[in-house]
C-alpha cells in the first residue's frame, strides 16, 4: 500500500514517519510513503500558495490551483483500476475510528491532503476529496499531524508491517473495550505487587480478570463505549 501526503511541510511528515515501525516498514518495502510539496506546483512567480478569502474574514486560504495540480501529479501515476481514496484531514470531518482505518487499509493508494492557514479553497476539495476526516474535537495548526496519525494507524493494519510480538497484542477497540492493565518484571516494584491472579498460571482466571478490568476501565474512562458494549452484548440489562 502507498501513502501520498500533499503538504507544505514535507520534512515534517517524512521525519516522523521514517522513524520507528512505519520507517522500518518502508525500508522493508511493506508500504510506500511519499510527501509532495504543494508549493512546487504553484504557477505564481513568487511561489505563493495562499490568498485572502472572498467575503472577508480572518486568515488566508490555500488556493485551488497548486493543491489540484499537486494532486494530479500523484493521481495521474495510478493505474485506472487502482483502489484509492483522497482524505482531507480537517476539524470539519468525520471523527476518525479504527473501523475507518480498516477501510483505508484495503486501498492500494491513500492520498492525504494537509491544509494550513484557514483551510483550502472549496473548489479544490470538491474536485478531489473522497473522505473528510477529523482526528478529534480540537484544532491544530495544520493537517500534518492528523495525516501522520491516519498513516500510522492504517499502516499497522497492512499485512507484514507489524511483527508477531507487535501484532499479537489484544488491542483496545478490537472488541469495543479498552485494554486491561499489564505488568512485567519485577513482581514487586517499590512495594507495589503484580495482581496475584497473573502469577497463578490459571488461564481461565486470568482471562476473566482481564475482561473484568477491561469493563471497569471502559466504564470509567469511556462510558460511551461501555454503554454500547453492554447493549450489543446483551449483558442482562
Ligand atoms: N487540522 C487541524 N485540526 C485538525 C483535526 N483536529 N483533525 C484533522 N485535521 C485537523
Amino acid at each position: 500500500m502507498n501513502f501520498h501526503i500533499l503538504t507544505l511541510f514535507p520534512e515534517m511528515v517524512m521525519q516522523g514517519l521514517m522513524t520507528s515501525i512505519t520507517g522500518r516498514a518502508v525500508k522493508q518495502n511493506k508500504i510506500g510513503i511519499e510527501a509532495v510539496n504543494i508549493r512546487d506546483y504553484t504557477q505564481d512567480k513568487h511561489k505563493k500558495v495562499d490568498d485572502y478569502p472572498y467575503g472577508g474574514g480572518a486568515g488566508m486560504l490555500m488556493q485551488a490551483q497548486p493543491v489540484y495540480d499537486a494532486y494530479r501529479s500523484v493521481a495521474d501515476q495510478f493505474p485506472a483500476n487502482a483502489k484509492k481514496r483522497v482524505v482531507y484531514v480537517t476539524p470539519q470531518g468525520t471523527p476518525f475510528t479504527q473501523q475507518m482505518a480498516q477501510d483505508f487499509a484495503r486501498q492500494d493508494d491513500l492520498i492525504l491532503l494537509c491544509g494550513h492557514y484557514e483551510g483550502i479553497d472549496e473548489r479544490a476539495l470538491e474536485s478531489i476529496v473522497t473522505d473528510y476526516v477529523s482526528i478529534g474535537d480540537y484544532v491544530l495548526t495544520g493537517g500534518e499531524l492528523p495525516a501522520m496519525v491516519v498513516i500510522d494507524s492504517v499502516s499497522r493494519l497492512v499485512p507484514g508491517v507489524l511483527n508477531n510480538d507487535e501484532s499479537a497484542q489484544t488491542e483496545s477497540f478490537s472488541d469495543g473495550l479498552l485494554e486491561y492493565p499489564q505488568y512485567t518484571r519485577p513482581a514487586n516494584y517499590k512495594g507495589m505487587e503484580v495482581p496475584e491472579v497473573l502469577l497463578s498460571g490459571h488461564h481461565g482466571n486470568i482471562e476473566k480478570w482481564r475482561h473484568e478490568k477491561s469493563l471497569e476501565r471502559t466504564k470509567k474512562y469511556r462510558p460511551d463505549l461501555y454503554e454500547k458494549y453492554m447493549a450489543e452484548n446483551n449483558n442482562g440489562r
